[in-house]
């Protein structure tokens, strides 16, 4: 008999965004004249701009002709589409080499994968609440977390606390749920904190496209130092709209190296790009052509374009909580609002709630731990019409 995985048996039974896919499911079978809005897993609703639809195109074209052909391609991505990214950075101020970036199927791959690189004892330090790969994937590889309080009264934004000692940190800002999003000075001291202790930050910055005020750092590389504590994890999922699509990538810079027990250099770019070249083959050549598209001017525009739109969904939810007096955060340099369930409802006592009375699906807070049970979230990825229609079944519900 195999010897299995017994962490598994740590794991709560389903995913977070599986258990609601299998809860609104169940409601639509019973209920099939209803009308659902879905505005609960961060899945975008507007098409791909017209520049990337049409590079992917010239992918596709590709293929059908014998001299343009691509097989294999580089475990680590294109040239074209490393330099895409690097020339992007340069563009927030940021520098970071072509060998450094890792371009893969998006953010929760790399953000679970990247534990392969890392020994089982390691004290890792993860914010609750926060997106729930982070911790599952860490419990998988039977893993102790200690978990920082991410609440109102620090404005769901924790700080270091110096006296604990970690190994692993995993920051995401603009923040998955809570929306809140950290400043350079804040950042600057996390960085502080991994430098003084050895650890890593692991830091996931797939809602950087959302950062509406300029003084908010884009990149955890925008600090000093961070080029020798931390990897940075993005995605075009919400930037260009590529969640079915696909396509993401890890900057590792060449600054990370620690001693091994024996004493031996061990670069993590290194040993990234030995656990990518041996467990992965890379990205299609048909969405790296389309997602080199997305830094274009054209296709960046394009996707700006998709944004704003994204944002006014955001404001009318904002808007309709307001008025309604619910407590919420987030909405401004995020995609999600983060809201107190309204009569101290727990968060999923609040999602069948909503469901079953005005079928509106979101998250509850309860999903992304502890802190979260009292909490509920909103994606503004939703279509206008529906949003609004969200909101108004909202407000009659209350
Ligand atoms: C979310 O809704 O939290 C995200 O869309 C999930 C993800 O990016 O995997």
């Amino acid at each position: 008999m195999p010897k299995l995985n017994e962490n598994y048996l740590n794991l709560k039974e389903s995913y977070l965004f599986s258990e609601i896919t299998h809860r609104v499911n169940s409601y639509t079978k019973s209920n099939p004249d209803k009308k659902v809005i879905r505005l609960g897993i961060g899945d975008v609703t507007l098409a791909l701009g017209p520049k990337i639809i049409s590079q992917l195109h010239e992918g596709v074209d590709a293929l059908a002709g014998a001299e343009s052909f691509k097989g294999y391609g580089p475990e680590q991505g294109y040239e074209f589409l490393r330099e895409a990214i690097v020339d992007y950075y340069c563009q927030n101020g940021v520098t970071i080499a072509a060998d450094e970036v890792f371009v893969s199927d998006g953010a929760k791959s790399d953000t679970g994968n990247i534990t392969d690189l890392f020994a089982q004892d390691n004290i890792i330090l993860i914010p609750d609440p926060v997106y729930p790969v982070y911790v599952d994937t860490n419990i998988m590889n039977g893993r102790n977390i200690i978990y920082i309080n991410a609440t109102a009264e620090n404005n769901f934004l924790p700080m270091p606390d110096h006296s604990v000692h970690a190994d692993i940190i995993y920051i995401c800002s603009p923040n998955n749920p809570t929306g809140a999003a950290y400043n350079k000075d804040q950042l600057a001291e996390w960085v502080k904190y991994a430098l003084e202790n050895d650890a890593i930050i692991l830091y996931d910055s797939a809602y950087e496209c959302f950062i509406t005020d300029e003084t908010l750092p884009r990149s955890i590389f925008a600090i000093e130092g961070a080029q020798n504590c931390a990897i940075e994890f993005c995605s075009l999922s919400k930037t260009a709209g590529f969640t079915g699509t696909r396509c993401g990538y890890t900057i590792v810079p060449k600054a990370l190296n620690f001693t091994a027990s024996n004493g031996a250099k061990m670069s993590l770019n290194a040993m990234w790009n030995r656990r990518q070249t041996t467990k992965f083959n890379g990205v299609s050549y048909i969405v790296q052509k389309g997602a080199a598209a997305v830094f274009s001017a054209e296709g960046m525009a394009q996707c700006k374009a998709n944004i704003k739109y994204y944002q006014e969904n955001a404001r009318i939810i904002a808007k309709g909580l307001a008025q309604k007096n619910i407590r919420y955060f987030g909405g401004i340099n995020s995609p999600y609002i983060w809201f107190e369930c309204p009569n101290n409802m727990d968060s999923w006592d609040f999602f069948d709630y909503l469901l079953n009375n005005a079928q509106v699906v979101g998250t509850p807070g309860a999903g992304f731990g502890k802190n979260g049970l009292k909490y509920f979230r909103l994606t503004s990825f939703g279509n206008r019409e529906n949003t609004i229609e969200a909101m108004e079944r909202i407000d009659k519900l209350f």
